[in-house]
């Protein structure tokens, strides 16, 4: 396979981005047009931002999976197309070729087909990081599923707010999950949360842990019990482009988290384009995306990218202190990995165990770091430039959204400059603009302003699953014409666009985004709480932490905060817990009930002289009562 559209300059990247800018649909109907498709488009864009109405390659059919799939089979039969590394580096790594995935994904589709589920059911997806996971995800698409996959860290109550939400009919899961020297129960978290699902009828469950779990008769059956004895292919099920190919639930600014909505052409076409670019993949190569299939980048840079442009996958299961801060070092080397894909959160965690770990490995197979999930720091970058990389290849630094289905602006590696915490330049196609706060464009460099995209690209949302016009109210509405990301944007003196954080109520915690709404709501559901207000400050490994100021009914009563954080745990996860909490006697208001977050910000930063104008606030002595309150803790 060749891949035409890789561009192998400075002056070719240019090129392309003139080009694409020019004219998009000729440039995306020539790309496209080296996917493998059922049926021609018709049309290759139609768009217009105030709905929203985004159609890529329309009229068109396809299925995925022959991209990712069938086509490397007769091309390549026998690379390796995932590679799998357990928990516990003393157990067997899995190696299956791309013969052996497809082989795998058809068996895995006859288990589907045969309790009933078909094209357009939705499916839920919450296990842990094992082989039998990208084959779930890729049985979904072949017999033209939506899959929704749920991070395994997520509450019984987030599992049914999220089946619910999408209509799920089944959910696949393990019996439980290995995670460094622990092991987390996903079937009995699976349980609770049906007990309040009624339409799920079933549930497909992996044997991974061997631990003791309850079978619902007639609901949920092993995997293992339902996989046909003989090898049968499976047709892949004609899929029109801009059909469902995922719903992946992610938080806003306000309620409960939405069900971003991806479709089979413009997503493929997008996800393949920014791996074989981004990464300057070549055949044949390694490539080790660190994160969770249960986050957008597992799905594009784990399985979706890298399948389709005929890379060889790599999936880990544990995590990256386990059994020591070498592991990502250690998996590299020992699979030759090409290209390695991780966040700043790890870089910094790994940071901290001191550099000896990288400096044991050479890791001289690597040509590409990438990060992702959260501007890097200046220290960070140069830790995992010199330790890992070596100080010989290049960082690609990515930023990208869950909307936006794969990475929009970064570096190309080796192709563009890298420069140390900036994203850099958007890909071809993309058309970033800075915005001030009324949605006037702030023209020319050295500026910093809201970004914004001024026009549609393949991987982009469609909509939010169930509510369309959450979808235009969130990203369509407060700038209208235009997708606004929730990003505050440097754009520096070379035009080159450093991104500086969330500028709306969405924290950004370990590369996780975490809504601060909420975090309240599920504090607030404690009997004894008033209120509360979350705020995020500096934190040195997470990047950003959760701090939670807190209103009791009876403040001199015990400490609550054990049972406060068990009451965020219950409803949404332990990744959303308070890093501090605080008991304060109120909250700074303004005269209309809104809570001033920027003064609490402030306070939770410890940047106490800045506090900026108090004099709107309905009470202006509690803010001294917070700061001295803050004082004790
Ligand atoms: C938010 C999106 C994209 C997959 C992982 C997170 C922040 C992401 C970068 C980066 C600075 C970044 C942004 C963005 N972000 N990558 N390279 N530099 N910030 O996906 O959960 O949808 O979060 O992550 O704030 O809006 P997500």
């Amino acid at each position: 396979m060749s891949y035409t559209y890789q561009v192998q300059t400075a002056a070719d990247y240019e090129a392309a981005y003139a080009h694409a800018t020019e004219n998009p649909e000729a440039f995306w109907a020539e790309i496209a047009a080296t996917f493998r498709w059922k049926k021609p488009w018709k049309t290759v864009l139609n768009w217009e931002f105030r709905s929203p109405s985004v159609r890529w390659f329309d009229g068109g059919t396809l299925n995925m999976t022959e991209n990712a799939l069938d086509r490397h089979v007769e091309a390549h039969p026998d690379r390796v197309a995932l590679l799998w590394e357990p928990n516990d580096p003393g157990e067997a790594t899995v190696s299956w070729t791309y013969k052996d995935l497809l082989e795998r994904v058809e068996a895995y589709c006859h288990v589907l087909v045969a309790r009933g589920i078909q094209k357009g059911d939705r499916v839920c997806i919450y296990m842990g990081m094992i082989p039998e996971l990208a084959v779930a995800v890729l049985a979904c698409a072949r017999i033209g599923a939506v899959h929704s996959v749920i991070f395994g860290g997520f509450s019984a109550e987030s599992i049914a707010d999220r089946v619910l939400d999408a209509q799920a009919s089944a959910i696949i899961t393990c019996d439980g999950a290995f995670r460094g020297a622990k092991t987390i129960p996903l079937k009995s978290v699976v349980d609770q949360a049906l007990s309040s699902c009624p339409e799920v009828h079933t549930v497909v469950v992996h044997q991974r842990t061997r631990e003791q779990v309850d079978m619902m008769e007639g609901r949920d059956v092993w995997y293992h019990e339902a996989l046909p004895v003989d090898l049968k292919p499976f047709p892949a099920v004609e899929m029109e482009a801009e059909d469902l190919l995922f719903i992946l639930y992610t938080s806003g600014s306000t309620g409960k988290p939405k069900g971003v909505v991806h479709t089979c052409g413009g997503y493929m076409v997008w996800a393949t384009y920014t791996f074989v670019n981004v990464f300057q993949y070549q055949p044949g190569q390694i490539h080790f995306c660190t994160a969770d299939i249960g986050w957008i980048t597992g799905h594009s840079y784990i399985v979706y990218g890298p399948l389709c442009a005929g890379a060889t996958t790599l999936l880990f299961e544990g995590i990256p202190t386990y059994p020591d801060c070498g592991r990502f070092w250690q998996i590299t080397e020992k699979h030759h990995v090409d290209i390695l894909y991780t966040a700043p959160t790890a870089i910094r965690s790994l940071m901290a165990a001191g550099p000896e770990f990288p400096d044991a490995y050479p890791m001289s197979s690597l040509k590409v770091l990438g990060t992702v999930g959260e501007p890097i720091n200046a220290e960070a970058w140069h830790w995992y430039d010199q330790h890992v990389g070596k100080g010989r290849i290049p960082i690609v630094d990515t930023w990208w959204q869950t909307e936006t289905g794969g990475i929009m602006i970064s570096n190309l590696a080796g192709v563009t400059e890298a420069k140390p915490t900036y994203a850099t330049r958007p890909l071809p196609g993309i058309q970033p603009l800075l915005v001030d706060e009324h949605g006037a464009e702030i023209h020319g460099n050295g500026v910093s302003g809201n970004l914004c995209m001024r026009y549609p690209w393949p991987g982009m949302i469609r909509t939010t699953y169930g509510d369309h016009d959450r979808c235009r109210q969130a990203y369509f509405s407060t700038y209208p014409g235009l997708y606004f990301t929730g990003d505050g944007c440097i754009r520096d003196e070379e035009g080159l666009y450093r991104i500086t954080g969330r500028v709306d109520d969405v924290l950004n915690v370990s590369g996780h985004r975490i809504g601060t709404a909420e975090v309240e709501n599920a504090i607030n559901m404690h009997p004894q709480v008033v209120e509360s207000a979350i705020v995020g400050y500096p934190h040195d490994i997470k990047g950003q932490g959760i701090y939670a100021y807190v209103i009791l009914h009876s403040p001199e009563k015990e400490d609550l905060r054990v049972e406060i954080l068990a009451e965020v745990v219950k409803h949404i996860g332990a990744i959303a817990k308070p890093d501090k909490i605080q008991f304060v006697p109120g909250l700074p208001k303004t005269r209309s009930g809104k809570i001033m977050r920027r003064i609490l910000r402030k306070i939770a930063e410890g940047e106490l002289q800045q506090l900026g104008d108090t004099t709107t606030l309905l009470d202006p002595a509690v803010v001294q009562a917070i700061i001295s309150g803050r004082a004790s803790e």
